[in-house]
């Protein structure tokens, strides 16, 4: 059957669509629909009766579709805001999550220097290394990932950003990391164990697995992190660990275990505890 044109008020009718797949039905349709018009929302609400052509119909019903079928609204807008960025997502790595603000926010707090040196593993979409260097355009950021397509997809949203002092690079943890020396390390590796039930709930089906799951209860590349960073952090140097809300114990072991000392977990905005830092060899 021919697609007819459509007025934004008709299309914003056709939130049950999205009964039980979505908490947020209707903003999920203004956000497709900003996205086919390529408008900001408040155009939705100044020009209700505006006529759809039949082809941005035809667009906005397939991702509604797509939508109900319980794709990330990310995935079909291609976009996530992330700090104050707006960056490019795909499937190959995790869509940013406004947690992880959490760990920007405490390594802006915690480096009260205008030049330093960081490293970002395991970067996906380049979301915590690209906050950085906007914040401290004189810190010199190494981000990498182990998958080529996240690294193509951060160094896409370097360039659209113009954020010259972040050099992306793919290695599986440090192994292509030469011999140096870093102010602090940040990571939001894989952390969920292959068991957990939550991989088959909501936005993470769409997620691949070699952004969420680590072997060891989720553990083993927090451990190899905690292990390999010594190498590579200056002496009173910070490492940074996003976990789960279940791990903060477990790290906070290991980190000890590991020689590192003022060893604290910052809860995120739900009272959850998500992350640890550890400072290697502090005097005090
Ligand atoms: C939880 S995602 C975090 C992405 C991004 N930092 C963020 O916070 O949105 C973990 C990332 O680690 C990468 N990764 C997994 N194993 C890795 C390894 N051995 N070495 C480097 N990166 C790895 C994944 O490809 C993924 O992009």
């Amino acid at each position: 059957m021919p697609v007819e044109k459509s007025s934004i008020a008709e299309l914003l009718q056709l939130a049950s669509v999205l009964d039980g797949v979505s908490d947020t039905p209707r903003l999920d349709l203004e956000v497709l629909l900003c996205h086919v018009l390529d408008k900001p929302r408040s155009y939705l609400f100044t020009w209700p009766e505006k006529m759809l052509e039949p082809k941005m119909v035809e667009q906005f019903n397939d991702l509604l579709q797509r939508r109900a079928h319980g794709e990330p609204i990310a995935h079909l807008t291609e976009t996530k805001e992330f700090w104050s960025l707006s960056l490019a997502v795909n499937a190959t790595t995790l869509i940013p999550r406004p947690d992880t603000e959490l760990l920007v926010e405490t390594a802006l707090n915690l480096l009260d220097k205008s030049t330093a040196h960081i490293l970002d593993l395991g970067t996906g979409t380049g979301a915590i290394a690209l906050a950085l260097a906007s914040e401290r355009p004189n810190w010199k950021i190494i981000a990498v990932d182990s998958v080529s397509e996240a690294v193509f997809l951060a160094e896409k949203n370097r360039q659209r950003l113009d954020l010259r002092n972040v050099h992306l690079l793919q290695s599986h943890w440090f192994t292509e990391i030469s011999r140096q020396k870093f102010d602090l390390i940040v990571t939001n590796p894989p952390y969920i164990d292959a068991g957990d039930p939550h991989l088959n709930e909501g936005d993470v089906r769409f997620e691949p697995d070699s952004a969420l799951v680590s072997g060891n209860n989720g553990l083993a590349d927090i451990e190899l992190i905690i292990s390999g960073a010594k190498d590579y952090l200056i002496d009173g140097g910070w490492l940074l660990i996003e976990h789960g809300y279940l791990q903060a114990e477990a790290v906070h072991a290991q980190l000890m275990n590991e020689g590192y000392s003022q060893v604290s977990t910052r809860r995120d905005i739900a009272g959850h505890p998500r992350l640890t830092l550890a400072c290697l060899k502090c005097l005090v």
